[in-house]
């Protein structure tokens, strides 16, 4: 559907594309994983090809067949989604981070499976993740502020309950991109669905708002603000 006449507004661009969940190990057998299927960062990385673009996906943890034209790096943890997705951003002109990011990991992966045993549980101490956004917007405004690099544009993702777009303004000014592309959980939408709706919400004020529909159209909705924004 995309792939024919899809306007070549991204040709010669870098773009990195992260998608699905981290896992973090408790034991060799277990993990703190979350629900994310990585369609939605695997639409993005079709369109953006298909619009042009020269794509490094960032898979964490994706069944879906690699997109054609993209190259596609596996990671599996929090630090392993961080280390790719720095390298790779370190000369991209945007950077889309899809995917689900686990907030924490236990402090100590166990070098052998926990076993039951008569008494209750012990407890798993959480340590907090890097958060790989927020580091991105931090090396941007470092380059920035030396005159080097050039400009990136930074895109983030947000699944919000309650007061969704009041918490995805909030989330878009703390974390320092120029894009938040906010979802409403439930309504069986988000998870696993070929469906998404959601609002874009930009830095400089503009929202988006994307009807319920197929993922390809919240990506194009992406990619149309993100090369309005390339210089
Ligand atoms: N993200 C990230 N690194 C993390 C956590 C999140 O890069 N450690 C990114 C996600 O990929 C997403 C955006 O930040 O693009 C927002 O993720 P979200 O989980 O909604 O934000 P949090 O800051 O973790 O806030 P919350 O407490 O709502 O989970
Ligand atoms: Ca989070």
């Amino acid at each position: 559907r995309v792939l024919r006449g899809a306007p070549r507004d991204l040709a010669g661009r870098r773009i990195v594309v992260s998608a699905g969940g981290t896992r973090e190990a408790i034991d060799p057998v277990r993990y703190i994983g979350n629900r994310s299927s990585g369609l939605q960062g695997y639409s993005l990385a079709r369109t953006a090809v298909a619009r042009g673009a020269e794509v490094t996906l960032v898979a964490a943890n994706v069944t879906l067949p690699d997109p054609a034209g993209a190259t596609v790096v596996q990671a599996e943890s929090t630090a392993e989604l961080r280390e790719a997705v720095l390298a790779a951003a370190a000369d991209a002109d945007v950077v889309v981070m899809a995917a689900a990011v686990a907030d924490f990991r236990p402090s100590t992966r166990h070098e052998s499976k926990i076993k039951k045993t008569d008494g209750e549980p012990e407890a798993i101490p959480l340590t907090k993740n890097p958060d790989i956004l927020a580091e991105l917007g931090e090396l941007r405004g470092d380059a920035r502020a030396r005159g080097a690099g050039h400009p990136q544009v930074i895109v983030g993702f947000a699944a919000e309950t309650d007061d969704v777009l009041a918490n995805g303004r909030a989330k878009l000014a703390r974390k320092g991109c120029d894009l938040l592309v906010v979802n409403q959980v439930g309504r069986d939408l988000a998870f696993g669905t070929p469906d998404n709706a959601a609002t874009v919400l930009a830095a400089d004020g503009d929202a988006v708002e994307v009807k319920r529909g197929p993922k390809d159209d919240v990506a194009d909705a992406v990619w149309d603000l993100v090369a309005a924004r390339l210089v």
